[in-house]
This record gives structure tokens, C-alpha cells and sequence, in this order.
């Protein structure tokens, strides 16, 4: 079967957090068939190598090359930093989009020359976003900060408790000093913190930046610039397809949060 409007997006990520991104393909893009794939037998990504993330996102991403995916969206900043390139690579005509460029886009399309990133220690460590934000303008100053604990934090709920707050202002009391025009949420779980985030930014000017609708509408651009955007003529919404690499219970479970609704099925594969 070739690649038509009605073949799905794949979209991937080390583990629940790039639900975040589903979340916003759904709201953009409504009509949009959608195969996911969670790495929770090998989350977390961002303490690995990038050796090691590399090889599991081209896992993947054959994994979802054989579904018959038009577009793979790579949810996982982490894996954007690593791994962006082997994946488009290994794509060919398929194109490719990472949270990372599509982050660093909205960033320096909403104006500015100073930019903050959070993100986890491999994506701040690798400075993917510095690279990437001083192609699109070499005149713009980076400050960036990798948050850990923010993602075990999001899993077990605490996004808006004293314990969130706590945590918010000790990664970003520094940041907040520094007269920042945006601040990209550079992983897939803290747009959980959004509100948390824009309280501690309140009456600075910073604007922030949540990747996932970021790269949602980097993706609508896509489909509708190479015309493989799905127009059925019908009311129903895409399909959504889920997989995980172990452990389907416990993305069930956390899932609703990140999602903002239940998934009825998840299936699980190994990818060895
Ligand atoms: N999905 C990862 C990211 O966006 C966060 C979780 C992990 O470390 O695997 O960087």
C-alpha cells in the first residue's frame, strides 16, 4: 500500500510523555489517523548516551516506517537531539519533524534574542537547541537549564502541589533573572507545568513556548504544503493506535493525564 491522506501520522517518544504532542496533533489536526509508540521498557531516554538513544529511536522508527506512516513526528526532545538526523535518514521520502526545530522555530518566530530552554540532562547536555537557534538567527543568547526531576514528578502527578512549586523555583529562579523574551518547555512532560511555569514568569514578558503545539503546527504546514492532509468528508475522528514496549497498565493508567482522555487499547511490542 502506498502512502495516501488516510495513512497515519506515527508519532514516537521514550514513554507516555509524547502524549503531550498526540494531544496537540488531535486538537490541530483532528481528522488525522495516529500510530504511537512508547519506549516504557526503556524510558527514560534522557540519562542515556546518544549512541544508545539512537539505536532505540531507529528501532522505532522502523517499527512505524512498516505501519505505513506519511509523517513521523519525533515527540521525544531527547531523541531529537540525538537522533534527528539518522531518523530522517532512515525515513527517505518520508519526512521527519523533531520537537527540537519545531520548538526553536516558535521560539524566534515570537521574537527576541534571548531565549531560555529547560529540558533533561541529555537534551540541555547535547545543546541541541543552542545549535539549532543560532542557525535560525546567530544573533540570539541561550540560557538553558536541565530540570530531572520534573519528569518522575509529572509521572506520579505532583504537577501542582507545594512539592511542583518547589521544584519550579529552584531550576528557575535563575532563569527568571535573565530578562527572557520565550522560554521553550524543551520535554515532552512540562507542558504538565505550563501553569506552575507562567506563574513563576508572571509580569516578566517571557513568553513560553510548549514544543508540542509547536511541532503541531509545524505537521498541519506539512500535510497541507505536500497535499496528504486527510479530508475526509466525515464527522468521525482519526483513529488513534497505541503501542508500548512493556507494561501497557501503567500507560493506561497515567495515560488520561497526559492525553486528556482514555485509551481503550494499547498493545504491546518488542522491538528485539
Ligand atoms: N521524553 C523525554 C524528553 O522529551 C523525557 C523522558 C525521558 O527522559 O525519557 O526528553
Amino acid at each position: 500500500m502506498s502512502i495516501s491522506q488516510e495513512s497515519p501520522i506515527g508519532i514516537f517518544d521514550s514513554g507516555i510523555g509524547g502524549l503531550t504532542v498526540v494531544k496537540a496533533i488531535r486538537k490541530a489536526l483532528p481528522l488525522e489517523n495516529i500510530i504511537y509508540f512508547g519506549d516504557t521498557a526503556r524510558v527514560p531516554y534522557g540519562i542515556k548516551s546518544v549512541e544508545t538513544v539512537r539505536q532505540y529511536a531507529l528501532q522505532i522508527t522502523d517499527f512505524l516506517l512498516r505501519k505505513k506512516v506519511k509523517l513521523v513526528l519525533i515527540a521525544c526532545n531527547t531523541v531529537s537531539a540525538a537522533a534527528h538526523e539518522d531518523v530522517k535518514a532512515r525515513c527517505g521520502k518520508i519526512p521527519a519533524l523533531g520537537v527540537i526545530e519545531a520548538g526553536s522555530r516558535a521560539a524566534v518566530e515570537a521574537g527576541g534574542k534571548t531565549i531560555g530552554v529547560i529540558g533533561t540532562l541529555a537534551t540541555i547536555g547535547s545543546e541541541a537547541y543552542d545549535k539549532s537557534l543560532s542557525q535560525l538567527d546567530s544573533g540570539i543568547s541561550v540560557y538553558s537549564r536541565a530540570c530531572p526531576l520534573l519528569v518522575p514528578l509529572a509521572e506520579e502527578g505532583w504537577t501542582n502541589n507545594e512539592i511542583a512549586t518547589l521544584t519550579l523555583k529552584t531550576y528557575l529562579s535563575d532563569l527568571r533573572n535573565k530578562n527572557l523574551d520565550s522560554l521553550i518547555l524543551g520535554c515532552t512532560h512540562y507542558p504538565l507545568f505550563h501553569d506552575g511555569i507562567a506563574d513563576l514568569f508572571d509580569g516578566t514578558g517571557t513568553k513560553i513556548i510548549d514544543s508540542a503545539e509547536s511541532i503541531a503546527k509545524m505537521a498541519t504546514e506539512l500535510l497541507t504544503s505536500r497535499k496528504i492532509m486527510n479530508s475526509e468528508e466525515s464527522t468521525r475522528k482519526g483513529n488513534f493506535e497505541c503501542y508500548v514496549s512493556d507494561k501497557p497498565q501503567r500507560f493506561q493508567q497515567l495515560a488520561e493525564r497526559f492525553l486528556g482522555e482514555k485509551i481503550n487499547r494499547i498493545e504491546i511490542v518488542n522491538l528485539n
